[in-house]
């Protein structure tokens, strides 16, 4: 069952109905300021974090759900009857509803008793504000008398102290109304230099700012008395919950149609200008008013709005296919790129299922999301990776997260999550064979943020790579630390107080437990840092490290493989975890795909097995499950994986992220059919028919869907911030598609499904463009083994960097 439908052409998905089986969300904000909002209006906005400078109140696990938003409500004054456009907060029975998210903007339109409304949110490029612009047209016969009523809830800027500290909160809430404009400035009065504003291109006939007065005493969302009334009270919040209500009225002829513009915002004043006149304390507006009065100006609403559409198309330019699969296309073309930038930006702060308030950047998150975005903005790219490094640890080790707003590493999570350093080579790895830009390498930059620290960025990949190599087990193996990619794999935790943290409570001493995951993780990165030393004309020093690689590649094959697949871990004991001799709990995907993404075992026939292990024991309709048989009870030796009960999260759902892992390994065995089947399993548009079953958005990946042990089979769960979407782009574009950038020139080598006849994609790298053509007989598989570029015929799959500017047309016949 649907809800809506894609259109391509206009890259946006088209909800028909409100109530979707959860809210469907979208983001607003490209670069700085930032909001969530659902199919119906729900959501909220901050600048930059949003906990510590958050602007609008939302209410997670509310009932109903999604609560709080970018609310407006009509009233007929000729009756009295009022309604949401949006559909929420009244829940009205609209004549008609469609709400089209698109790449940072969402439209919703309605219609009720002969009135269509049409609301329009985003964030104007480079700024820090936000538009609503409400188009309402009369579609009866007779003239009609609208009140427009907006509503925002104020946060008191902290969001988890907003949440939590009423004894305070109550008393500190402070606006100032000017010119019509409200200015909501809690705590302005003393350490912020930042309030924000809530403007309207009407006059008003009037304003509210108290909750409690828009509202009225133990009413909610769906029956403001103010509204009910038709009349604002003009009330000036002191204390208490600040709110931002305008109220406009609007008479329309039969067929008229007017806009209402409504400007929401975040502005900073420097510290010594803060107050007009100094010494008082009213807000200094001499430097915001310009920007207030320019986006309350249609034309400059739809020329922003434009320029919104243009830079998406700059964005999604850089790689375009035209496949035989309309799921494909859409998802690569449009939505898996944007997800990406989303998680770029986000990571794992803000969404439908993250707070806001709890966790900064994540070191391999957004180590890992980098992958999916570094050839849409390589500049941002570059300067991510200069940050995230600056918080590497002198050991090579990382803080696990680091703080969006002050770049420091988070001392509460800490470090020895022993995988996160290897990322680091793999996102500088990527961003160099994007942009072939070396002189990242050398750039300085201190460990743990200490200055006087610097060091060539080239040498903080050498000291990740040996931090692994400081932490061996008895195995050979790399010993695992706090967890590794899986988080809930705490094996040296043995927790026994309930609620007790498993990612930050103290790690008993003394074990060996060692994790098979990161030594694929090892392998894959010092063949990495291999490439980057041997471009460098470092030879030696790349010897050196395929001999590392060499060296873990064989103490996986001795100590890892369990004769069918790679396992897992050992545990503290140094018991095996991931063997045919556990009884749950045998197979996990993760050393799959790790493994076989390294090489490892592609030459001996090992992966190949390891891969049909997979298919055997780990696949099903829905994807590729974390481990089977899933934990039936709470190991203490196991941690936070087994808490979960069967066929979720960590124990044993799909968790998306590792399934692009084995299509990539399918890929790298020439297995098209199986790498493209399971790439089919878990892409949200092909999902789009079940959305009953799937529940989460069509169009953006989720972190897992429940894995067959779950009573829910099928149903998503943590859309949006995840890195499955990096991932998957990844799998799908540069593996099955096979246009890959590598550190001497773009790789196309397609892997694809044997009933395909080819494709053709539009590529630009380092400046150039590539016009790819793929051409292959139906149920033929294969790979290239050279390619005609611009007419001449080259060896192999590689094509050397073209000139600037000019546009390469590539010819590649596969059997
Ligand atoms: C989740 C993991 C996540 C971790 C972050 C756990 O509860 O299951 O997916 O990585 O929290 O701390
Ligand atoms: C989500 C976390 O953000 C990520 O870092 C981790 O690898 C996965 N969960 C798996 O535990």
């Amino acid at each position: 069952m649907r809800y809506g439908y894609f259109s391509d052409e206009e890259r946006e998905y088209v909800i028909n109905r409100p109530d979707t089986p959860l809210p469907w969300l979208n983001y607003l904000g490209t670069d700085s300021y930032f909001g969530i909002i659902s199919n119906t209006a729900g959501g909220y906005s901050f600048y930059r974090d949003a906990r510590l400078r958050r602007l609008t109140r939302y209410r997670y696990n509310n009932v109903p759900s999604d609560f709080g938003g970018r609310y407006l409500y009509l009233r007929d004054d000729a009756s009295g009857a009022y309604w949401s456009p949006t559909w929420q907060p009244t829940q009205s029975e609209l004549d008609h509803y469609e709400c089209r998210h698109g790449l940072s903007y969402t439209r919703i339109t309605s219609a009720y008793q002969g009135v269509r409304a049409e609301t329009l949110y985003f964030v104007p490029l480079g700024e820090t504000l936000e538009v609503w612009r409400l188009r309402v047209t009369n579609e009866r016969t007779t003239p009609l008398d609208l009140s427009v009523f907006s509503s925002v809830e104020f946060c008191l800027w902290d969001a988890l102290d907003d949440a939590s500290n009423f004894q305070r909160n109550y008393s500190i809430g402070q606006v100032e109304v000017v010119d019509d404009v409200i200015y909501h400035k809690t705590e302005y009065r003393e350490r912020r230099d930042h309030f924000a504003y809530f403007a309207c291109s009407e006059p008003l006939a009037g304003f509210d700012t108290q909750r409690e007065s828009f509202l009225g005493p133990y009413r909610g969302f769906d029956r403001p008395i103010v509204v009910e009334q038709g009349a604002s009270n003009r009330s000036i919040a002191h204390g208490w919950a600040p709110h931002g209500s305008h109220h406009v009225k609007v008479s329309l002829a039969p067929g008229e149609t007017r806009e209402v513009i409504f400007v929401l915002g975040y502005w900073e004043n420097p510290r010594d200008a803060k107050f007009d006149p100094p010494g008082s304390q009213t807000i200094n507006k001499t430097l915001v008013r310009p920007v207030i009065d320019r986006w309350r100006r249609p034309e400059v609403v739809a020329e922003g709005f434009q320029q919104l559409r243009d830079y998406w198309s700059s964005l999604l330019s850089v790689v375009q296919v035209n496949t035989p699969d309309t799921d494909t296309d859409r998802m690569v073309n449009i939505w898996n790129p944007y997800q990406c930038l989303v998680t770029f930006n986000l990571s794992r702060s803000a969404s439908g299922y993250e707070s806001g308030i709890g966790r900064g950047m994540g070191f391999r998150d957004t180590t890992q999301d980098l992958l999916g975005f570094v050839h849409m903005v390589p500049e941002r790219s570059r300067e991510r990776l200069l940050d995230v490094a600056a918080t590497q640890l002198p050991t090579g080790g990382a803080y696990h997260q680091y703080q969006p707003f002050t770049k420091r590493g988070n001392d509460g999570i800490g470090s020895g999550f022993n995988d996160d350093p290897l990322w680091l080579i793999m996102a500088v790895a990527a961003y160099l064979k994007e942009t072939g830009d070396w002189s990242v390498l050398d750039e300085p930059v201190p460990y743990d943020n200490t200055p006087g620290t610097e060091t060539p960025l080239y040498e903080h990949l050498q000291r990740s790579l040996k931090y692994t190599l400081d932490r061996l087990g008895p195995h050979g193996l790399p010993l695992i630390g706090r967890a590794d990619w899986n988080d809930c794999l705490n094996l040296n935790c043995f927790s026994e107080t309930p609620g007790e943290p498993f990612q930050t409570t103290a790690n008993r001493e003394g074990g060996v437990a060692e994790s098979v995951f990161i030594a694929g993780l090892f392998v894959l990165a010092a063949k990495e840092l291999a490439g980057i030393a041997q471009a460098r004309s470092r030879p030696e020093e790349a010897a050196g490290y395929r001999a590392e690689a060499e060296k873990m590649t064989g103490a996986i094959t001795e100590h890892a493989w369990d004769g069918a697949w790679v396992r897992r871990a050992y545990d503290y004991f140094g018991n095996l975890i991931g063997s045919s001799e556990n009884d749950e709990g045998q197979i996990f995907i993760e050393p799959q795909g790790m493994c076989i993404m390294a090489g490892v075992g592609l030459e001996d026939g090992m992966a190949t097995r390891a891969l049909a292990s997979v298919r055997e024991r780990l696949a099903t309709e829905h994807g590729i499950v974390l481990q089977q048989p899933a934990y039936s009870r709470y190991y203490v030796e196991l941690g936070e994986i087994s808490s979960y009960p069967p066929g979720y999260k960590e124990n044993a759902s799909v968790f998306c992220h590792t399934n692009p892992w084995i299509m990539v390994a399918e890929a790298m065995a020439n297995h098209g059919d199986e790498a493209f089947h399971y790439y089919k399993l878990i892409n949200p548009s092909a999902r789009e028919a079940i959305s009953e079953i799937h529940r989460c958005e069509p169009y953006v990946y989720a972190q897992t869907i429940a894995g067959k042990d779950a009573p829910t089979f099928g149903e998503a769960k943590n859309s949006w911030l995840t890195g499955t979407a990096a991932w998957n782009l990844v799998a799908i574009s540069q593996w099955i598609l096979g246009i890959r950038p590598d550190f001497d020139g773009l790789v196309v080598d397609p892997v694809l499904p044997s009933a395909w006849e080819g494709f053709t994609a539009t590529r630009r790298f380092r400046g150039a463009t590539y016009e790819i053509t793929v051409r292959k007989p139906a149920g033929v598989r294969g790979r290239v083994d050279h390619l005609v570029v611009d007419g001449v015929r080259t060896e192999g799959n590689l094509i050397p960097p073209a000139p600037p500017g000019s546009t390469v047309r590539v010819e590649a016949t596969i059997g």
